[in-house]
C-alpha cells in the first residue's frame, strides 16, 4: 500500500527539505500532506487534505529553525482523505508524532484496547493507534517504546517518529518499504530512494523486523535488542529515472508490484486456513445477503473486463444469475430490476462519469451498490453502500496493469465469503489455493525476459488477434485492450467460439493469434478453434498452463504456474501486459501517457 514517509535530522532548517523530499513521493499518493517539526519541548503539527503544495504555500510566513521533522503524503486506505485523517497523528499529550506507511490490521482491536485505558483519538485511521501505543510503553527509551509497540501490530508498516526531547528520528519497518539517506552532518529517511537523491546517492535499504533512530551524525539499526550493520548502496540513477524506481517507465514498474499489490489486497481479509472475512466491509448490506436475486457488474474498459472473471466466478460459485455490462451502455438501457438485486460497480480511480452515473441511476431505483475502488475517498467509494478496496496504490501508467489484477482479487475474495454464508459451501480448499497467487505471480514475473524476447519477435506485424474461452477470454480482451492501447496497432480479441461466425475471415498467412488456454475445462474446445486459425495460416502464440503438451507445437509461448482454472487470471494476464508493453517499448511510443487517452475519464 502506497503512502510516502520522509524525516529529516540535520543542521539545516527541516521544514523546506522535508517537503522538497515529499514532492518526490508524490506519485506514492496525493491524498493529503502532513508535517511534524521538533521544536523546543513542543511539536509543530500541520496538516491538511490536498496536494504537498497547498500545505507548503500556507506555511510560507512561517519562520521554523527546527532541523528535525517527519512528513507524509497520503493514498488514504483507512479513513477518507480529510484534515483530521492526514498524517502525522500525535499521541494524547502532543509529545509524540508519528508517519506510517501501511495497513494495521488489528487496529479496531488495538484502538479499543487504548480507548478503554483512557487514550483519545481524533482520526478515522489505523495509524493513530501507532502514537497511542508508544505513549502506552514510553518510559524514558523511545526506541524501546517502538519496539514494544510493534509487537503487537499485525499488518505492514514503514514508521518514522519524532519524541519531545529527542533529537533523532525513530523508525520501524515490516513489508513496507522504507530507506536511510545517509548526509554529511545530515540524515534522511523514506520511503523511496528518490526523494533523498538531491541530498546524497549513499543509501541503506532497511530489511523486515529493522528498528533504529537517525540522528544529524548517526544512524542505528537493529534486529530485535542486536544492533546490525547494513550494506551502503551507492545509487547509479538519475532523478528522473529514480522516480519510477529505476525503472524507464512507470508502467512496468507497476507491473511489477502486483505481486505486492495482490498480496496487500488479500491482506487481513482471508486467513492462513483459507476463510475469508468481509462481514465488517460488508456490515452496510448484511441484513440484504440472504435475499440476493441477481448482481450486475459495471464498469468500463479494463474495470469491465475484470469484472468479466468476477462474472465467471460469483455465477459459478453462487449459482445465480451475474450480469455485467459496459456503463456507457448500462445507464441508457431499460434494465429490468427486481428487490434483492445487487449492482456491483469496479472502478480504479472511482470517478469515471459512466460508471458513477449507472451507479447513482441504481440507487435511486433501490438497488444494494458495491463499489470495488482503489481511490479511497473517490465518488463511487464515497457514494455507493459499500466499499470493497482493491489496495493496488496509485496507478500512474494511463494503462491500467496492478489495478485489473487487484480488482479480480476482490471477486474471489467476494465470491467466497457469499459462497461460505449463502451456500454454505466450505470455502477453505479455493481460499488456500488464492493464498498462492502472489506467490505464483512472482514467478510469472520472473520470467519477463521471455515475454521480451517474444516481443523482439512480433513487433514489427500490424494486426494482433486474442482469443480465449470462458475466463481466458476476458483475459484476451484486456490483453488486446493494452496493446492497442499503448502501441496503437490493431489487436482484437475474440470467443473463441466465434471464429467461424465472422472474425476467421480476417486470419492471413502468418498473422499473430494469442491463444489464451488456461482454463482445463475448455481446453480441447479452444484447442479445437486453434485448429481453424492455424489451418489458415495463423501465426500461434500460446499463454498455456505449464506441462501443457501444446507447448511443444508452438514456436512461441508463454507458461503460467498451475492453479485451479478460476485462478488463472491474474497469472495469464501478466504476460500480455507485458507483451504490450515491451512491443510498444520497442516501436518507441509515450507508453505511460498514450496518445489520446486520459488516467481519469471524468467525462461521458
Ligand atoms: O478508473 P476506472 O477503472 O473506472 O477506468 C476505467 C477505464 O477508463 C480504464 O480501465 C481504461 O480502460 C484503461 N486506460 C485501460 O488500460
Amino acid at each position: 500500500m502506497s503512502c510516502g514517509i520522509v524525516a529529516y535530522v540535520g543542521a539545516r532548517k527541516a521544514l523546506p527539505i522535508i517537503f522538497d523530499t515529499l514532492k518526490r513521493l508524490e506519485y506514492r499518493g496525493y491524498d493529503s500532506a502532513g508535517v511534524a517539526l521538533l521544536e523546543d519541548k513542543r511539536i509543530f503539527l500541520a496538516k491538511q487534505k490536498g496536494k504537498i503544495k497547498d500545505l507548503e504555500d500556507g506555511l510560507k510566513s512561517e519562520n521554523i529553525l527546527s532541523g528535525i521533522g517527519i512528513g507524509h503524503t497520503r493514498w488514504a486506505t483507512h479513513g477518507r482523505p480529510s484534515d483530521f485523517n492526514a498524517h502525522p497523528h500525535l499521541d494524547c499529550s502532543g509529545k509524540i508524532a508519528v508517519v506510517h506507511n501501511g495497513i494495521i490490521e488489528n487496529y479496531n482491536e488495538l484502538r479499543e484496547e487504548l480507548r478503554s485505558r483512557g487514550h483519545n483519538f481524533r482520526s478515522e485511521t489505523d495509524t493513530e493507534v501507532i502514537p497511542h501505543l508508544l505513549e502506552e510503553f514510553y518510559q524514558g527509551d523511545p526506541l524501546q517504546a517502538l519496539q514494544k509497540a510493534i509487537s503487537r501490530l499485525r499488518g505492514s508498516y514503514a514508521i518514522a517518529a519524532i519524541f519531545t526531547g529527542w533529537d533523532k528520528v525513530f523508525f520501524a519497518r515490516k513489508d513496507s518499504p522504507l530507506i536511510i539517506g545517509i548526509g554529511e552532518g545530515e540524515n534522511f529517511l523514506a520511503s523511496d530512494i528518490p526523494a533523498v537523491l538531491p541530498y546524497t546517492k549513499r543509501v541503506i535499504v532497511l530489511e523486515d523486523g529493522d528498528t533504529g533512530f537517525v540522528s544529524s551524525a548517526e544512524y542505528a539499526i537493529f534486529q530485535g535488542d542486536r544492533k546490525i550493520e547494513r550494506k551502503i548502496m551507492e545509487v547509479p540513477w538519475d532523478q528522473q529515472a529514480a522516480e519510477r524506481g529505476g525503472f524507464e517507465h512507470f508502467m512496468i514498474k507497476e507491473i511489477l508490484e502486483q505481486e505486492q499489490s495482490i498480496r496487500d489486497t488479500l491482506r487481513g481479509r482471508i486467513k492462513e486456513d483459507g476463510v475469508v472475512e468481509l462481514s465488517e466491509e460488508l456490515a452496510p448490506l448484511a441484513d440484504k445477503i440472504s435475499q440476493l436475486g441477481r448482481i450486475f457488474i459495471v464498469a468500463c474498459g479494463t474495470a469491465f473486463y475484470a469484472g468479466m472473471a468476477g462474472k465467471y466466478f460469483l455465477e459459478s460459485l453462487l449459482d445465480i444469475p451475474v450480469e455485467i455490462d459496459i456503463a456507457s451502455e448500462f445507464r441508457y438501457r431499460a434494465v429490468p430490476v427486481r428487490e434483492g438485486d445487487w449492482l456491483i460497480l469496479v472502478s480504479q480511480s472511482g470517478e469515471t462519469a459512466d460508471t458513477l452515473a449507472a451507479l447513482r441511476d441504481m440507487k435511486k431505483r433501490g438497488l444494494s451498490t458495491v463499489g470495488i475502488v482503489n481511490a479511497v475517498g473517490s465518488s463511487i467509494a464515497r457514494e455507493a453502500d459499500v466499499t470493497l478496496y482493491t489496495r493496488a496504490g496509485p496507478e500512474i501508467c494511463v494503462a491500467s496493469t496492478k489495478a485489473y489484477t487487484a480488482q479480480v482479487t476482490v471477486f474471489y475474495l467476494l465470491g467466497l465469503y457469499l459462497a461460505k454464508l449463502l451456500k454454505g459451501m466450505d470455502i477453505r480448499p479455493l481460499g488456500k489455493e488464492l493464498l498462492t497467487i502472489p506467490q505464483k505471480v512472482a514467478q510469472v514475473l520472473a520470467k519477463r525476459e521471455e515475454v521480451e524476447r517474444m516481443a523482439e519477435e512480433l513487433y514489427k506485424e500490424r494486426d494482433f488477434f486474442f482469443i480465449g474461452r470462458g475466463m481466458d477470454w476476458g483475459v484476451a480482451l484486456e490483453g488486446a485492450l493494452k496493446l492497442k492501447e499503448i502501441s496503437y496497432l490493431r489487436a482484437e480479441a475474440f470467443a473463441a467460439g466465434e471464429l467461424k461466425h465472422g472474425p476467421l475471415a480476417l486470419i492471413y498467412e502468418g498473422v499473430p493469434v494469442i491463444a489464451v488456454v488456461t482454463q482445463e475445462a475448455l481446453r480441447d474446445k479452444t484447442i479445437s478453434n486453434i485448429e481453424e486459425v492455424w489451418a489458415r495460416g495463423a501465426r500461434v502464440i500460446g499463454i498455456l498452463r505449464e506441462g501443457d503438451p501444446l507447448e511443444k507445437e508452438l514456436a512461441l509461448s508463454f507458461t503460467i504456474p498451475n492453479t485451479i482454472d478460476y485462478f488463472t487470471s491474474p497469472l495469464a494476464v501478466i504476460p500480455l501486459q507485458m507483451l504490450a508493453y515491451y512491443i510498444s517499448r520497442k516501436l518507441g511510443r509515450e507508453i505511460d501517457q498514450p496518445r489520446n487517452l486520459a488516467k481519469s475519464v471524468t467525462v461521458e
